[in-house]
């Protein structure tokens, strides 16, 4: 499918991918000699100080002790997921939880099980029975802090409580990362640092480039460079994407204004459903899911918006739970607030009556 019609349907939530200050650093990295690929795995000859650059200054931003870079969140997931958690441990999921974790948890040596989409009491009856079944080793908990679908955020403070009693906690905070939290650190921000907390921000969505960071402990870092297969058996990302990374997070610094403004578009999306179509409810943040339900009317109905000039997407099963089939709003900067006014209004005239 081109790329036609008004962004609804990206993650550059920050409007960074294209704009004129992440093209200078890349350009200014090239003139100052980073190559544009790493050549080899970082555990031979592809380790490029830019990469150890930004995953310092990463670490630092982010408040955790050490951060390790991966070509994507998918593989990050994958890597921490199969590698951190041992034979004899437990990985909890939540229900909603990115493939790439599950599919990670999966390929790994410890236990699997996943409780109810943001159900905290559902994980601790859940470990209570893997303890009373003789489960001795540590619990990962494993959920996204935004979800990616639903656009709701997970219950983090009560998952850390579980997690200071069980083991530990994994989030996800990829569609987080450079929109909440102060200075956009995301919404795990105030456990960073924390021993038994993991966190991944990505940084193919709000911040612009491509390309993920596992951050945590050092010791847990240093496990995954030693022993992540994904991290051993590949070549290392782009030291590019290392150099637009430490500009995204300057931007972040910068530029409060961005969030700020994608903040103003999450709140007048929700006036303009209240006030055009109060049967759907926004979701608080800028991922907000439209529920039709039927699949076949879901993309009719995405086809239809898009033929007015709006680049908005059907999501079916399996990507989500069945009879869930939605559009789903992503709110970004690429798209002004006339143009949010003018996507209700029509998604006000194409909705199918109930
Ligand atoms: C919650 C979540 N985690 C991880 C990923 C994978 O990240 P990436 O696209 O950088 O591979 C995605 C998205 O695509 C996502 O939505």
């Amino acid at each position: 499918m081109p790329r036609d019609g008004v962004d609804f349907a990206s993650n550059d939530y920050l409007g960074l991918a294209g704009s004129p200050r992440m093209i200078a650093a890349v350009r200014a990295a090239l003139d100052r000699g980073v190559p544009v690929g790493a050549a080899a795995s970082r555990l031979l000859r592809g380790n490029e100080p830019e990469q150890e650059t930004f995953e310092a200054e990463a670490a630092a931003f982010f408040g955790a002790e050490a951060a390790l870079g991966f070509g994507g969140g998918y593989v990050a997931n994958f890597a921490a997921l199969s590698t951190l958690p041992q034979r004899g441990d437990l990985i909890l999921m939540d229900d909603l939880s990115h493939a790439s974790t599950h599919e990670g948890a999966r390929a790994g040596r410890a236990q699997v099980a996943s409780f109810q989409h943001n159900d905290v009491q559902h994980a601790v009856d859940r470990i209570a029975a893997w303890r009373k079944d003789g489960g001795r080793g540590a619990v990962w908990l494993s959920v996204e802090s935004l979800y990616s679908m639903d656009g709701d955020v997970a219950p983090l403070d009560d998952l850390a409580a579980v997690a200071d009693e069980e083991g530990f906690l994994l989030v996800d905070e990829a569609h987080a990362t450079g929109v909440f939290g102060p200075e956009g650190r995301g919404l795990a921000h105030h456990l960073e640092g924390r021993e038994n907390v993991v966190t991944l921000h990505t940084l193919g969505k709000a911040l612009g480039g491509s390309g993920a960071l596992v951050c945590g402990a050092r010791a847990l870092i240093d496990f995954l460079v030693n022993r992540a297969r994904p991290f051993i058996f590949a070549t290392a990302p782009s030291p590019l994407m290392a150099a637009a990374g430490r500009e995204a997070l300057t931007i972040l610094r910068d530029e409060p204004e961005r969030r700020e403004a994608l903040q103003s578009r999450i709140a007048l999306f929700g006036s303009e459903l209240a006030r055009r179509l109060p049967q759907l409810r926004p979701s608080g943040s800028q991922i907000v899911p439209l529920i039709v339900g039927g699949d076949a009317e879901t993309m009719q109905l995405a086809e239809a918006v898009q033929a007015r000039g709006f680049d908005l997407r059907g999501i079916r099963p399996p990507t989500v739970p069945q009879g869930t089939a939605r559009l789903r709003v992503s709110l970004t900067l690429n798209a002004s607030e006339d143009d949010i006014r003018r996507l209700v209004e029509t998604l006000e005239d194409l909705w199918p009556a109930s």
